[in-house]
């Protein structure tokens, strides 16, 4: 049975004083019914998850294929672990499109990240111009071909399904798309890793708001979101939580 999560990447925003928004996201879900991370910058790992004490986890946005070494300004899996992190966002459109990210880099650095027990959460996304010419499907099939690792498993790979176009825009595809994308994700998963690519679970993430929630969450084979711009206040996000918890 999946656990269902709501991530929250926070991006690039987020300073010491910010992490009251996480005290305040526990103290009004003191167990919740779902799994609950929170990906601050950097910088805030270590304080977050001291103040997190597990109650929900913390992640970080990105990490070096490499263990340790010559890398200035790299930060390792290791690192991440280290700081109290569990998860890593890998793969992000963000990253993918301003830092060249390729699926030969993100595979690397989900090899490495679930070599040293982090959760790694690949992110894959067609644009608006691969959709409007149809060519979705071939687009996640060959980005999931490209960077998942060879040592994924359920319990250590989550999969986010995030249309580049989607993302900050305030727009999302309809329930009916987002049910054919996770459709074909999981019937990938199935192919590549046999029942334990039904415990592999598959976030939505673009735009999720607590308007929009509910519904996203009833479309078959969505197993919880990830959450940008909503996820920096307490109250939007536990809104979100609640509604996954209810779904
Ligand atoms: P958004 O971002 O919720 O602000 O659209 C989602 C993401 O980039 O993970």
């Amino acid at each position: 049975m999946r656990r269902k999560l709501a991530a929250g990447n926070w991006k690039m925003n987020g300073l010491k004083a910010s992490l009251s928004e996480i005290e305040a996201l526990i103290a009004a879900h003191p167990g919740p019914d779902c799994d609950v991370l929170i990906c601050p910058p950097t910088t805030l790992i270590s304080a977050a998850a001291a103040l997190a004490r597990g109650r929900i986890a913390i992640g970080g946005q990105n990490c070096h294929p490499r263990l340790s070494g010559a890398y200035t300004g790299g930060i390792s899996a290791q690192m991440l672990k280290d700081a109290g992190a569990s998860h890593v966002i890998l793969g992000h459109s963000e990253r993918r499109a301003d830092r060249y990210e390729s699926d030969e880099v993100v595979h690397a650095k989900a090899t490495t990240a679930i070599s040293e027990g982090l959760v790694a959460i690949i992110c894959v996304g067609e644009t608006e111009r691969e959709r409007d010419r149809g060519a979705t499907l071939d687009v996640i099939s060959s980005q999931l071909k490209g960077s998942l690792p060879l040592n994924a498993s359920g319990a250590y790979l989550v999969i986010a399904y995030e249309p580049i176009w989607a993302i900050g825009s305030g727009r999302t595809p309809t329930l009916e798309q987002i049910a054919e994308v996770h459709d074909f994700m999981r019937a990938e998963m199935v192919k590549r890793l046999g029942d334990d690519g039904d415990e592999i679970r598959l976030l939505y993430g673009g735009s999720v708001k607590p308007s929009n929630a509910a519904d996203i969450f009833a479309v078959p084979n969505v197993d919880g979101a990830l959450v940008g711009g909503a996820s920096l206040l307490a109250s939007d996000f536990g809104a979100i939580v609640a509604a996954l918890e209810a779904a």
